[in-house]
């Protein structure tokens, strides 16, 4: 699917502001693919598709990562995390995205995961540091993004481990996963 196509097919799934933040994303994304070695059509098809289910009703999420079987382990865990791998669903039956790393990258952007690929590390990121994003320590993420993308992963992760206990928020295994891993990937980088 062409990249003008996917972007009306989304724009109609969600509210404008939502829309514009996908845009940034995948600004971010391709700057970033450029400049770690990424495939650019890749980071921008997972970066426009990634937030895809976002608008969707909760009971429809719901659904849809049932209907999968719930791989991800989600649905004990706050509803914000179900958009991830519904759209995952959503890119692959609607879009018909076979790509399974542009898959991984929309089904694991919230929560990150242990062994990321590339890509994958490249969405986490730029949905984080897009420009848009004005949570206080966003410019320290964008410097870390500068130099280093396992160095951004550990950085964002660390970021998100601290937010969600800081709003007493569960925090889901993958999300503790990714950022252990990230340690240990980037020793010696
Ligand atoms: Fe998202
Ligand atoms: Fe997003």
């Amino acid at each position: 699917m062409k990249a003008e196509h996917l972007k009306s097919e989304v724009a109609r799934r969600l509210p404008a502001g939502r829309y514009e933040h996908v845009l940034r994303v995948t600004e971010t994304a391709v700057i970033l693919a450029g400049r770690f070695g990424e495939d650019k059509e890749k980071a921008e098809t997972a970066s426009l598709l990634h937030d895809v289910a976002k608008a969707m009703p909760k009971e429809e999420l719901k659904r849809i990562v049932v209907s999968e079987g719930d791989p991800s382990a989600v649905l004990g865990f706050h509803h914000e995390l179900w958009h991830g791998p519904a759209g995952a669903v959503i890119a692959r039956n609607e879009f018909g995205i076979l790509d399974a790393d542009i898959l991984a990258a929309v089904r694991f952007h919230t929560t990150g995961r242990a062994g990321m690929s590339r890509l994958e590390k490249i969405v986490f990121v730029a949905d984080m540091i897009e420009p848009g994003r004005d949570f206080p320590g966003a410019d320290l993420l964008r410097a870390e993004a500068k130099r280093s993308l396992d160095s951004a992963l550990t950085a964002c992760s660390a970021h998100n481990l601290q937010y969600l206990a800081s709003v007493r928020a569960a925090i889901h295994p993958d999300t503790l996963r990714c950022y252990n891993d990230s340690l240990s990937q980037g020793k010696g980088a």
